[in-house]
């Protein structure tokens, strides 16, 4: 499963990159005015320090909502390296640019996904991954763990090779779940990767044996 991090923040990047478990980046508009990224200018040159920092995958999401903007948006974003992954979101016109961008070997992130038709439709219009908001789901009282497993089982029906892009991740138990139901990708804030690494029994465990080492040393 490839780990992602959600997050526009240089040095969470940069801290996940360190851990040597980072397989790309998302952000979105909101995340990048969380950083007070804004500006036309501003947010290339942003997109273009993450590129700077990770391997591969950093999705950049277009503002654009018609065809031709999105196309237009999109094409100067994949130019700007090829670690660039068109992030789209669900809506027809987007849907119509998934395939165009996929025709032309751009790769794509259909994002703002909340049911298992829009996932295949935006399997249909060959995009790379689909972004399913599995938090926003369990926000509203809707299990976003189901729309995992619904979405996996018609992916492996018909063999799409669109990747399942678990988002909106709340915790490391989202994480863990994700893995179980065959998601490919989990894009995760810091806080919920570094959860993962977590259990009092591994604290305890290693005190003891520290503590064990330096009394037979005669510390
Ligand atoms: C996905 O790519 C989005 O950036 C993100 O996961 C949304 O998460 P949120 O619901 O925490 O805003």
């Amino acid at each position: 499963m490839k780990f992602f991090i959600d997050t526009a923040n240089l040095d969470q990047i940069r801290e996940a990159q360190d851990m040597g478990i980072l397989d790309g980046v998302t952000t979105n508009p909101s995340l990048m005015a969380k950083e007070g990224i804004t500006g036309d200018q501003n947010v290339i040159n942003h997109y273009k320090a993450i590129c700077d920092i990770v391997d591969d995958n950093v999705s950049a999401e277009v503002i654009a909502t018609t065809f031709a903007e999105i196309v237009k948006e999109g094409e100067a974003l994949a130019a700007l390296n090829p670690k660039i992954v068109v992030k789209v979101p669900m809506i027809k016109d987007g849907v119509k640019a998934i395939k165009h961008f996929s025709s032309k070997g751009i790769k794509t992130n259909c994002t703002l996904i909340f049911s298992a038709g829009q996932a295949l439709l935006a399997a249909k219009a060959g995009a790379t991954y689909v972004s399913p908001f599995l938090g926003r789901l369990d926000d509203i009282s809707s299990d976003g763990l189901i729309l995992i497993e619904d979405i996996r089982t018609i992916f492996d029906n018909y063999g799409y090779e669109t990747q399942i892009l678990a988002a909106s991740i709340r915790g490391p138990l989202h994480i863990v779940n994700c893995a179980k139901l065959g998601a490919d990708v989990i894009t995760a804030p810091l806080a919920a990767i570094a959860g993962l690494l977590k259990h009092p029994l591994t604290d305890s465990g290693l005190a003891t044996f520290l503590a064990d080492h330096a009394k037979a040393a005669g510390k």
